[in-house]
């Protein structure tokens, strides 16, 4: 179920569509047309990314214990792209769209622990036809609410059939243990009228530094594994 707020957000991408489409129709389908090339592009993106990303696993699973557990990837839905560009105050194009957001294509990478997620995010920066745009590392400076990740905003190229087009992508790098985290604390900020928002952020704050602290106790552990091994 949808939140109120998001609710009248959307009605609002909708009347500046519908008026976009009855005010300039030609214009309108145009933009269609772009914009189902340009997902087409941000999901090849995805691909590359995606394969890069198996390919270290495979690699780095030869000798060790696999530094991936899982990878997820989404394109951003075309409602919250209109609602980011109105959020950012840029006009609603397909222009806009590859100038403004970072995060149209999205690739979670779940790993088993703390050091595989700065051994994958070395690698890839490492490969030259990777360019990293952005680093944020909320695992060194977790949020206030106790969220960690480690975001990285990519640059590949993708290969059409007559040109090559570099495309964004919006890569997080946590934990199986952060991802539990995130989701939960994700689900309980989009329910409205929670009471005691304030005492369950700090018990999700508390539940953050355990988390933590565990994630650091399972990579000695493994650590003390590989060199018996
Ligand atoms: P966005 O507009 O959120 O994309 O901001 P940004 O460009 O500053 O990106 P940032 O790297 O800070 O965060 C991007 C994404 O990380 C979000 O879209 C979420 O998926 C995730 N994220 C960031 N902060 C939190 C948080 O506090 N809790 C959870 N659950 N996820 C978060
Ligand atoms: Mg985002």
């Amino acid at each position: 179920m949808k939140s109120n707020a998001k609710k009248s957000n959307n009605g609002q991408q909708r009347i500046m569509l519908q008026d976009l489409m009855q005010h300039n129709p030609d214009q309108f389908l145009d933009q269609l047309v772009q914009f189902q090339e340009l997902m087409m592009m941000y999901n090849s993106a995805i691909r590359e990314v995606t394969t890069k990303l198996e390919i270290l696993n495979d690699e780095l699973s030869l000798h060790k214990i696999n530094p991936i557990e899982s990878i997820k990837s989404r394109i951003k839905e075309p409602m919250s792209i209109v609602e980011k560009l109105h959020r950012y105050g840029k006009e609603i194009s397909v222009d806009a769209i590859q100038e403004s957001l970072n995060d149209v294509a999205g690739i979670r990478v779940i790993c088993s622990f703390i050091d595989d997620i700065y051994k994958i995010s070395d690698m890839l920066t490492k490969q030259d036809d990777i360019t990293v745009i952005r680093i944020k590392d909320y695992i060194k400076n977790p949020k206030p609410n106790g969220y960690r990740s480690y975001h990285m905003i990519v640059e590949v190229p993708v290969f059409f059939s007559d040109h090559r087009q570099m495309m964004r992508v919006e890569i997080q790098i946590r934990t199986v243990a952060m991802d539990f985290w995130a989701s939960l604390e994700h689900r309980l900020k989009y329910k409205n009228g929670i009471k005691n928002t304030q005492h369950i952020g700090n018990e999700l704050l508390k539940c953050a530094e355990v988390i933590a602290n565990t994630d650091k106790e399972m990579m000695d552990i493994k650590n003390m594994i590989e060199l018996n091994a």
